[in-house]
């Protein structure tokens, strides 16, 4: 049967607040999985231990989920701490959450935003000793210290403090103790999902530890270490600190195959049983048959002549097309599921629609559920199988998912 997605839009941006206004019909859903992350929040846990706190990384829309409906989600699975990358991800965050939940910009903030950041609580990666002075001034006039995490130059050379510019940050903030609370003190691996990384991430667990060392005999008192990420946590256990940051592994997805393999090797030898994946997929995207059409053999498909029926054919559109994050490169490529069957793209991908051929699916009608990314039946489409046919990466994929698409939570 046809379904319409009529929901609330679950953003909640400036000019969203008439309700009758947010009442649209949209052409597809994704639905997470409450079941699914509140299972790989308990994998995630016994991987980490009791005592690591556990921070939810929702930067990219969470990984294309959505984070006004992901954040409460997660708060409702025990999730506390959340890290976006910039201000702006901060502020959906500070709207969507429930809880008494923290906050924690990893990345872009404005100094004219830190005076915002700071009235409301929220922690942010100091790089440079600008920013420390404009947090400064902020702090003096919120009447309220400004919670910075160092992140530290261990190797990846994109934003951390060298041991000069950490010097001169420590001189400011050391001068001007009561503005400041020394929230953590982080690092980024430059690759920990894969081997060929493998020396030079040793490097930089030395590096980052020893740098601690010399914060802890000039009497730092610093917070929290973290410095893990998904693979970190499983590739090298060692980085399994007081945080851990965890984005894509929550969802449901492994870093990359090497991890998976590395993680499945290592148990299924201890316990002798067949490997079962703990990771299970939050998010299902779906939409339904707009059209039938019956095509003649010869007859071509959709723009130009990628695609020519060799005999006559069934062929069903789908109103989601490379706008919605369905890549252009699936075109003839991809598969999606109608009635439990796998079936193919046919033609080129369009803006808003794909035409698929149902050809061995004599029932499929209009309003016949379509499964994009997840399970119908016994079948199932991952992110994994749809990355490895663009050559994208799962992170890739999930982003692009457009922003507007529903997201709708069910068990
Ligand atoms: C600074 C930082 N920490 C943690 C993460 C989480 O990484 P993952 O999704 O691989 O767990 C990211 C994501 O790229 C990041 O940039």
């Amino acid at each position: 049967m046809r379904e319409f997605y009529k929901i609330f839009s679950p953003q909640k941006n400036e000019g969203f607040n008439n309700i009758e206004s947010n009442l649209v019909i949209h052409s597809s859903v994704i639905e997470l999985s409450k079941n699914a992350l509140k299972k790989n929040l308990q994998f995630l846990r016994k991987q980490i231990g009791s005592k690591t706190l556990f921070s939810s990384v929702i930067k990219g829309n969470a990984y294309g989920h959505g984070i006004e409906v992901f954040v409460p989600l997660a708060e409702e699975c025990g999730v506390r701490h959340f890290s976006v990358f910039d201000a702006s991800e901060g502020l959906r965050t500070l709207q969507s959450i429930t809880r008494d939940s923290h906050i924690m910009i990893m990345g872009a903030i404005d100094n004219d935003e830190l005076e915002w950041a700071i009235e409301n609580g929220i922690s942010f990666y100091t790089f440079d000793q600008d920013r420390l002075n404009a947090a400064l001034i902020a702090s003096k006039l919120t009447g309220k210290p400004a919670r910075i995490h160092l992140e530290l130059e261990t190797g990846l050379n994109r934003m951390g403090l060298d041991d000069e510019n950490l010097n001169d940050v420590m001189r400011i903030v050391e001068n001007n103790s009561e503005h400041f609370r020394i929230e953590g003190v982080s690092t980024h691996y430059a690759g920990a999902e894969s081997i060929n990384n493998y020396l030079r991430i040793i490097e930089q667990i030395k590096r980052y530890n020893q740098m601690v060392e010399d914060l802890k005999k000039k009497g730092v008192s610093f917070g929290l270490r973290h410095t893990a990420c998904s693979a970190a946590v499983f590739n090298y256990p060692e980085t399994i600190m007081d945080m851990v940051r965890v984005g894509i592994a929550q969802y449901g997805f492994w870093p990359t195959k090497e991890t998976l393999l590395h993680y499945s090797l290592s148990n299924e030898s201890e316990s002798g049983k067949r490997f079962v994946d703990p990771l299970k997929r939050v998010l299902k995207w779906k939409s339904h048959v707009i059209n039938i059409k019956q095509v003649a053999p010869g007859d071509f498909i959709g723009y130009g002549t990628s695609y020519q029926a060799p005999r006559n054919q069934k062929i069903a559109s789908v109103p989601v097309g490379y706008f919605h994050g369905f890549s252009r490169n699936l075109s003839n490529y991809g598969r999606v599921l109608i009635h439990g069957k796998r079936v193919p793209v046919i033609g080129l991908v369009n803006m808003n629609m794909m035409m698929i051929n149902v050809t061995d699916v004599p029932n499929a009608n209009i309003g016949d559920e379509v499964v994009i990314i997840g399970k119908q039946k016994k079948m199932q489409i991952t992110v994994a199988s749809f990355s490895d046919m663009t050559d994208n990466l799962n992170y890739e994929v999930l982003v692009s998912l457009q922003p507007d698409i529903p997201r709708v939570v069910v068990d």
